[in-house]
């Protein structure tokens, strides 16, 4: 009886940790987008690179963007997995990155960012259309 009740209380927390993981909060993430804001911009180069596009492109890649040299010479391509990495901490992923920002501790933080991210920077995004 007490194994039969631990189990089900096993897959009530797996259906539940399972379920955070497939619905990120997109809203969420752009309100953590706000703090890339002070440097960034999803159309145009500020402080850092344009983000429109950013998913697939080749990282240091944007045209005209005086990016560092760690960042040209890193090799990565943008997607869920790098820019996991990247965002929760720049320095350690690209040492010697012109990107002097802590990054974001937080994984549910970075999950919901980073889905943001996908849609907001897709080119076909009201955003990012030209
Ligand atoms: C203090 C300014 C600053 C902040 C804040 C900042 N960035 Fe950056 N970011 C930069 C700079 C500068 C670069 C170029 C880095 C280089 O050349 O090494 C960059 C590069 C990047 C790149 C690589 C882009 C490419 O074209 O290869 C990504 C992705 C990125 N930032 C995402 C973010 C996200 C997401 C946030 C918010 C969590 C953020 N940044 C916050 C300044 C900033």
């Amino acid at each position: 009886m007490k194994a039969r009740g631990l189990m089900l209380a096993g897959a009530i927390a797996f259906s539940a940790a399972a379920c955070v993981q497939a619905a990120p909060n997109v809203q969420h993430g752009e309100q953590v987008y706000v703090r890339c804001m002070a440097c960034h911009a999803l159309a145009y180069n500020r402080v850092g690179p344009h983000h429109c596009g950013l998913f697939g492109r080749l990282a240091g890649s944007v045209p005209g963007f005086d990016y560092s040299l760690a960042m040209k010479k890193s090799k990565i391509v943008w997607n869920e997995k790098t820019l996991d990495l990247f965002l929760k901490n720049p320095q350690k992923m690209v040492p010697g990155t012109a990107m002097t920002y802590a990054g974001v501790p937080d994984p549910t933080d970075r999950a919901d960012l980073i889905a943001y991210l996908k849609q907001a920077t897709n080119p076909d995004s009201p955003q990012c259309r030209k």
